[in-house]
């Protein structure tokens, strides 16, 4: 993590902005985004993509993060998205990204958002099902249009990955099964208003454990290629999907050179442009949780209590997720450290972020970081116990602003009413 430092005056500092005071300006809990370290992450993946020879693009899994400002940047370096709705794909547009450069993937795609889709000739619709073909052909073709199809391939893989966030199994609702596909590429070929361009697949999420899986997913779409080519159908490209994962604690996580070399040796040789969907990867690293302490209770165990919580940062409750947390203040930084449990304020015991972390004494005020937040932190996000969503905050080398502010209390009843009841 090249953008967090620490200050000997000024304390934790993220690029040249210290912490405190963007806490200072915005209050607690706030996610902190640093510019710099997205736009690295983005250059070295597309780098390694590049230097292994891949006629690659990357396609931004924007349910990591879809922060306006974070998709611009991020747009800037070259990247397009991958959206899995109707809101999704407006936050897109909103964001500059233009229909060219977006990607329609999701086991659940509605009429509506299909042709919103359609209407907006989005580069790519990733079809998961027969009868999804059968609706994308019907709505293209009462609208007039064409729309560029893959198709996703279940490759029944085990990507070895936490149970909640793996795909490529055939038990799993994702996508069409691997012994199915040729007969559903061929049947979306011929469909009318459907123009086939590729397959797709995407095995899970925060894959650690090594290349293996990816090589053999990969393996069974370049099979798949050669008999779609041998059936005398077209194909024009393969989209690889995401899941490259990162260290949290101590996972050995792999490098993007490592995935480069997976797709080049499986599916280099076709001749194809590949795609990627990455979002953890790009995004995880460079953002984090920026909350304060509430008090510190001593009971049978040591409670920190901190003003985020599970409705912020989600991913501990929901996955046991591990995330580093650090102190702020130079003087906490350098403290004797004792086991403690770190939680938030919200009525359930799996409000809980850390048990028995080492941290120093953290007294009331103190400022601390929960780190590698920037993918599937603020997107995950909601108002339980009425707590209003975090503000969002983006750093640049020595300057910030404030690129989502917190929401009001207002807007947690806005659209709310008491009943006015209408009829007998
Ligand atoms: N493409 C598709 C079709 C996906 O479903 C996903 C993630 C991605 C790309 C991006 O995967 P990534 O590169 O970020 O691993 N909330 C969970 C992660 C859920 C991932 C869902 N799909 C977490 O916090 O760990």
């Amino acid at each position: 993590r090249p953008h967090i430092r620490m200050d000997a005056r000024d304390g934790l500092m993220v690029e040249g902005v210290p912490l405190a005071r963007i806490a200072a300006v915005v209050g607690t809990p706030a996610w902190v985004y640093s510019a710099g370290s997205l736009r690295r992450r983005t250059r070295a993946l597309t780098g390694a993509l590049g230097a292994a020879g891949l006629d690659a693009s990357v396609h931004f899994a924007m349910k990591a993060n879809d922060n306006l400002a974070v998709l611009a940047l991020l747009h800037r370096e070259g990247l397009g998205v991958d959206v899995v709705s109707e809101g999704e794909l407006r936050l897109a547009r909103a964001a500059g990204i233009p229909a060219s450069r977006i990607v329609f993937s999701g086991v659940g795609k509605t009429e509506r958002e299909l042709r919103l889709a359609l209407a907006e000739d989005i580069f790519q619709i990733n079809a998961e099902s027969a009868e999804e073909i059968g609706m994308i052909s019907a709505l293209a073709t009462a609208l007039g249009r064409t729309a560029r199809v893959a198709l996703r391939v279940n490759p029944d893989v085990d990507a070895r990955t936490h149970a909640k966030i793996t795909t490529g199994r055939a038990e799993n609702k994702f996508g069409v099964a691997i012994d199915d596909a040729l007969v559903l590429y061929a049947r979306m070929a011929a469909s009318p208003g459907i123009e086939a361009v590729g397959i797709a697949t995407h095995i899970g999420s925060q894959i650690t454990a090594g290349m293996a899986a990816y090589r053999t997913a990969y393996a069974r779409l370049a099979e798949m290629v050669h008999a779609i080519r041998a059936v005398g159908l077209p194909i024009l490209r393969v989209d690889c999907g995401g899941g490259l994962g990162i260290t949290y604690r101590d996972e050995p996580a792999p490098m993007p050179e490592a995935l480069a070399g997976a797709i080049k040796v499986t599916l280099g040789g076709l001749g194809l442009p590949v795609m990627l969907e990455p979002g953890r990867w790009i995004a995880g690293p460079a953002g984090l949780l920026l909350a304060s302490v509430v008090i510190e209770k001593q009971g049978a165990r040591r409670f920190v209590i901190a003003d985020a919580a599970m409705n912020d940062l989600l991913r501990p409750s929901m996955y046991d997720a591990w995330h580093g947390i650090l102190p702020i203040s130079p003087i906490a930084h350098h403290a004797p450290l004792s086991p403690a449990d770190v939680v938030g304020p919200v009525c359930e015991t799996g409000d809980t972020f850390a048990r028995g972390r080492a941290l120093p004494a953290l007294p009331a005020g103190e400022l601390i970081a929960f780190l590698d937040a920037g993918a599937y932190g603020a997107t995950m996000s909601s108002t339980y116990n009425a707590r209003p969503l975090a503000p969002e905050v983006l750093v640049d080398g020595t300057r910030f602003a404030v690129v989502r502010d917190r929401q009001s209390y207002a807007a947690l009843a806005h659209g709310q009413r008491i009943p006015d009841w209408i009829g007998a």
